[in-house]
């Protein structure tokens, strides 16, 4: 069956430097979670980042559902189906749940007048609570402020966004650094519970304690290249950790 996603032949640099080396890879075989995992500075978030729109590659070429595609913005990749969680950068702090969630994609009541409407603060609000519950979030108020709000529910604020824009892929990059046991347990759930409703993810860690469980596949990433992509039955947290080091 055709993949979602079909990179073939990414290369990028960074002036002198080769960030990502001819890589080849395929995510979204039927909905299926694919670690991503490899050492500090093995390509991981350049590949990401590629497939999310933020960096172009240099050679290489991607496909979505079989037809080759040319990102060029955030934007592209998000209408693409393809929503990318970073630690820190996928929210605005100051603003509320509601507003993160729709943050770029706000609802307006009645005509824009050069492009600009009145916000509809009711109906983002109310389609903000019936999204978080879906992903089993219920937090006090759509109006709270997303500073207010821990690491995993931040987390889970924006997987609320990745299902109520019916995302096909959600990309995660490092989600569970600097999360609490219970808190990383609620984000790996919910990666799981995505598969369950057709959404694919890419889950990228250092911690294999963490991917290896949830994982159908892993791709080791190791000085920009491809190492292994390997089904996780075939595999072991012993021997993915000899890939890596
Ligand atoms: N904006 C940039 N400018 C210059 N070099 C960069 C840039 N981003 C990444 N690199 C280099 O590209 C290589 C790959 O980096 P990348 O961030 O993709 O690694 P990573 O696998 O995500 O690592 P980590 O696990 O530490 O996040 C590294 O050598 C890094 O120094
Ligand atoms: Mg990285």
């Amino acid at each position: 069956m055709t993949p979602f996603v079909k990179c073939s032949g990414l290369s990028k640099w960074y002036g002198g430097v080769c960030a990502l080396r001819d890589v080849s890879v395929e995510f979204g075989r039927g909905p299926e979670i694919v670690g991503l995992v490899g050492d500090n500075g093995a390509g991981k978030s350049t590949l990401i980042k590629i497939l999310s729109g933020a960096h172009r590659a240099d050679e290489g070429q991607i496909s979505i559902e079989g037809r080759q595609v040319n990102m060029r913005t955030p934007r592209d990749a998000m209408n693409a189906g393809i929503e990318t969680i970073y630690q820190y950068t996928a929210m605005v702090p100051a603003m509320s749940i509601a507003r993160n969630i729709f943050i770029g994609r706000e609802l307006t009541i009645g005509r824009k007048i050069a492009g600009v409407g009145l916000l509809d603060q009711k109906a983002m609000d109310r389609i903000a609570v019936d999204a978080l519950s879906k992903v089993d979030l219920h937090l006090r108020s759509p109006r709270t402020p997303v500073q207010e709000l821990s690491g995993g529910e931040r987390q889970g604020v924006a997987i609320a966004r990745a299902v109520h824009f019916r995302s096909r892929m959600l990309i995660l990059d490092e989600p569970t650094n600097h999360l609490s046991v219970k808190e990383t347990n609620k984000v790996l759930d919910f990666v799981v519970q995505l598969r369950a409703q057709g959404i694919s993810s890419i889950f990228i860690s250092h911690n294999l304690n963490h991917v290896y469980p949830i994982s159908d596949r892993i791709v080791v990433m190791a000085r920009g290249e491809k190492m292994a992509d390997v089904e996780r039955n075939e595999t072991s947290v012993a021997e993915l950790t000899r890939m890596i080091v």
